[in-house]
């Protein structure tokens, strides 16, 4: 029989010279395992007398022995040795400069919608939502734009896919935010069907806009800030009033002139186009073009079941992206949307 006690010292060798735990028991089975040296002395015993096996079984458990613990003492090490080495490699650089914090904010034109609702809210108007996703019926027929009305021209419009991949014709984005008045109308006069007189209606939308249209002043998405003023009373004047008061507060200059000029829109009459101009700074003297309003049309009307011979009252849709670009001075409206950071960051 071979010397257990020698095997024993070949793998305390053996595992004093590995470095990797995998090698490590690797070379354990070799002397442990199924038919590892250790494992063939205890096999080869039955050839033995009691006596000599009771001798040799004693020498094979020793050594035994000895491997087992050699090996949980290199296992050890070995764990140590590695928890070291990881412990050096992520240790932390106390010196190392600081990442330092990055502040976002609002986006400019999100400012100018904020400040557009809180002025809006502070005269008593509420705020109103709409699908971006539109119907032909709420961004074109109601608005007093039959099918081949020559206005719909006016609106280079992205109509949507149907399953075929043929444009469906009923369904598209939305080209300005006047058809959120129309949702807005049909649900009012839905409510309140059962009153004598229905309540006013004065609310804002803000919201995107499509049109297939690409320039320095001209983006392909845009907002806009539908107002919409129903009642039994209210006037052109209190249109003139309102848009004049909420200029000068918004850009927070009374030195600002007002202008209305005749337009045309198919669903209000008469309509107006309104500009602004400052008195001083840069832009003196500088006519620009802020909304579009008018007195809602009857036709209008008449298509959200409100009886236009009781009812009247003013809609107007303004451009909060040039809003912004006269308020900070931007002459070029594709940076509120490339997302370029060095732009972004000077509003923060
Ligand atoms: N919807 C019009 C446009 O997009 C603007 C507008 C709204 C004009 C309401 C009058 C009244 O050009």
């Amino acid at each position: 029989m071979q010397n257990p006690e020698h095997i024993a010292q070949d793998a305390a060798a053996a595992f004093a010279a590995t470095n990797d735990p995998d090698a490590l028991e690797q070379i354990k089975a070799r002397y442990l395992g199924k038919s590892g040296q250790i494992t063939e002395l205890l096999k080869g015993m039955n050839r033995f007398s009691p006596e000599e096996k009771k001798l040799a079984g004693a020498a094979i458990n020793r050594a035994k022995a000895v491997i087992e613990a050699a090996l949980a003492a290199r296992r050890e090490a070995l764990r140590q040795q590695a928890l070291e080495a990881r412990l050096a490699e992520e240790s932390l650089d106390v010196t190392l400069p600081g990442r330092g914090e990055i502040r976002g904010g609002p986006h400019p034109v999100t400012r100018t919608l904020e400040r557009i609702e809180a002025l809006f809210r502070s005269i008593g108007f509420e705020v109103a939502d709409g699908p971006e996703i539109e119907a032909d019926f709420q961004n074109f027929t109601a608005l007093n734009m039959p099918e081949d009305h020559p206005a719909r021209s006016m609106h280079d419009t992205f109509f949507l896919l149907d399953e075929n991949g043929k444009p469906a014709r009923d369904i598209l984005l939305r080209t300005h935010t006047s058809p959120i008045q129309v949702r807005y109308m049909q649900a009012h006069v839905a409510r309140y069907v059962h009153l004598d007189a229905m309540p006013e209606i004065r609310i804002i939308a803000p919201g995107r806009v499509y049109r297939v249209d690409s320039d320095a002043t001209h983006s392909p998405m845009f907002h806009q800030v539908e107002g919409l003023w129903i009642g039994e009373d209210v006037s052109f004047a209190d249109l003139k009033g309102v848009l004049a008061d909420f200029l000068r507060r918004f850009f927070e200059n009374e030195d600002l002139e007002v202008r209305f000029r005749p337009s045309f829109f198919p669903f209000t009459e008469p309509s107006a186009e309104i500009d602004a101009a400052f008195m001083s700074g840069a832009l003196k003297g500088r006519w620009l073009e802020i909304a579009g309003c008018g007195m809602v049309h009857p036709n209008v009307l008449r298509h959200v079941g409100i009886d236009p011979e009781r009812y009247l009252g003013f809609a107007f849709g303004m451009g909060p992206d040039r809003l912004t670009m006269l308020r900070y001075g931007i002459n070029d409206l594709r940076l509120f949307f490339d997302g370029d950071l060095r732009f972004l960051r000077q509003f923060v």
